[in-house]
């Protein structure tokens, strides 16, 4: 059980009601909140506790993965609930807001323990630190800690500048960065399924794999976000934190103890092993960018980029990126790693692909039959789920010899209600499990990573590659792969319309 003072700024935000009332409201219909907690609503705008709380219904309503009603069980869930309208440039106000929380405090008999969740812009988290700490509300007889959302900074010096001002205010083992990907449950299985099974170490390096594909597909546009995503572009809004993180999470070497700071030193050091660019050129030669154009998606037409709301008609952002990535070390030396993340790409999709060296081309089967490569695919979003796919021979056949999968579908057995990655995340940092959230050092190198990446891009005009919306992006993304005699497998078993590996149809 986790007693906690919850305060969430940005209480009227979309984060808030998509994905942080949901998960409170799923982590108290599973006991893991109790029932000693209180939550803070806080923004700008007025309003009573009497309306928020009919907000949060609503939201949970919308989003939430429990069905509820307005009766006695939400009442007792509800009255845990106070919102303040607050203007976080005034430390007088931070003081009134220490009242109410040592109020509610007292009345939900918390012991102190206070969770700070900053769903705002990044530059507001400084300030909003410094006043936390002015208005008295560090001064607890329970832990402090601060959730902040990404992005954590524009590029690494706008990132250190940020660090520096909240770690005036807070110790890094109290800060904890978000990155949603790390609560979700298939990248959350990586590890698992490398480290707890026995047949897939031996396996794991460059000795038996060809390349690693991670793709991050998406079929929306840029939605209301459209003034945040024009100043920041698919490199930053993804490949800094998704990406990296997920390409991390593969490549690391097993921690040699499951606490949160070994496994976080593993994935550091696969940042530090990322092969730099040593010229603009080289690391333009390995990344593609593309913005969409207008085009279809499922069969209804969408406007371009450039016609969105709060997007310059003259932008240059990208909305798509691919790179090519290596990690020099031992285990990887030689095997590239390809991501590649959109907007307004055929289908919503998170897979991780595993290609395996093919068998030696000159040896019995081999020599008579076109083999396809095993493949191990992590299937991370929206289903859920892993498979393999190996060579087996067609029943019944002469000797043909087919791709089979042996597919393990997670999100057949559980539907679509595992946990959602906000749920793991509120309820580790509540009880000071930082393992899946972002140390400084990860941050500060996948930037450094990422920053060689956007100089270089910025050098030159003629590097944004136009893709029709609906499809699978520029037709260098593809180059960038067969100039490696390598190609992109088709994700959820489906490429531009075609349907392939029929075998894992269910
Ligand atoms: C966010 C990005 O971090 O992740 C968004 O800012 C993106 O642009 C989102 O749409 C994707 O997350 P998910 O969980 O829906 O795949």
């Amino acid at each position: 059980m986790t007693n906690t003072v919850f305060f969430l700024f940005g209480a009227t935000g979309d984060l808030a009601r998509r994905k942080l009332y949901p998960a409170i409201y799923s982590l108290y219909r599973e006991r893991k909140l109790g029932d000693r907690f209180a939550v803070i609503g806080l923004a700008r705008r007025p309003k009573t506790s009497e309306q928020f709380r009919e907000d949060v219904l609503e939201s949970i309503k919308e989003f939430a993965r429990y069905n509820v009603t307005k009766d006695e069980q939400w009442a007792s869930f509800a009255e845990h609930f106070e919102y303040m309208p607050l203007d976080i440039n005034n430390t007088e106000a931070f003081r009134e807001l220490k009242t109410v929380a040592d109020r509610l405090d007292d009345k939900f008999d918390v012991g102190g323990n206070r969770l700070f969740y900053l769903a705002l812009a990044p530059e507001l988290f400084g300030s909003v630190s410094h006043h936390l700490q002015a208005g008295g509300l560090l001064e607890t007889p329970g832990w402090a800690r601060l959730v902040i959302e990404k992005p954590f900074g524009y590029d690494l010096p706008s990132a250190e500048k940020l660090n520096a001002e909240i770690r005036q205010v807070f110790e890094e083992k109290d800060i904890y960065r978000i990155d949603h990907y790390l609560g979700k449950e298939m990248v959350q299985n990586i590890n698992v399924v490398r480290f707890a099974n026995a047949f897939f170490e031996p396996l794991w390096n460059n000795k038996y794999i060809a390349n690693i594909q991670i793709t991050l597909s998406e079929t929306v546009g840029v939605e209301e976000r459209g003034g945040y995503y024009d100043h920041s572009g698919a490199l930053r809004d993804m490949g800094q934190n998704h990406m990296l993180q997920m390409l991390a999470m593969m490549a690391m070497e097993p921690p040699s103890r499951l606490s949160p700071e070994d496994i976080r030193d593993e994935k550091v050091k696969v940042f530090r092993s990322l092969r730099g660019f040593q010229s603009a050129a080289e690391a333009r030669a390995n990344t593609v960018r593309g913005q969409y154009a207008a085009g279809n998606l499922k069969g209804k037409p969408v406007v371009g980029y450039r016609e969105e709301d709060s997007v310059n008609p003259e932008s240059t952002t990208e909305t798509y990126f691919a790179a090519r990535v290596f990690v020099d070390n031992f285990r990887w030396a030689g095997v590239p790693f390809y991501i590649r993340t959109g907007k307004r790409l055929p289908v919503k999709t998170t897979e991780v692909v595993v290609e395996f060296k093919n068998v030696p081309n000159n040896v019995y089967l081999s020599k008579k039959h076109k083999l396809e490569p095993n493949l191990l695919v992590f299937r991370v979003n929206p289903m859920e789920g892993i498979y393999f796919k190996m060579n087996g021979k067609q029943p019944g056949s002469e000797g043909a010899i087919v791709p089979v999968a042996m597919d393990f579908c997670q999100s057949c057995q559980v539907g679509l209600n595992t946990p959602e990655a906000y749920e793991r995340l509120l309820h580790d940092a509540a009880r000071g499990d930082s393992t899946y959230f972002t140390r400084w050092d990860e941050v500060a190198l996948a930037w450094k990573y990422v920053d060689k990446i956007a100089a270089a891009w910025g050098e030159r005009t003629d590097n944004l590659n136009l893709y029709q919306a609906g499809t699978w992006g520029p037709d260098q993304a593809q180059q960038l792969l067969s100039e490696d005699g390598f190609k992109w497998w088709p994700v959820n078993g489906q490429d531009e319309g075609e349907v392939a590996w029929e075998f894992t149809k269910r």
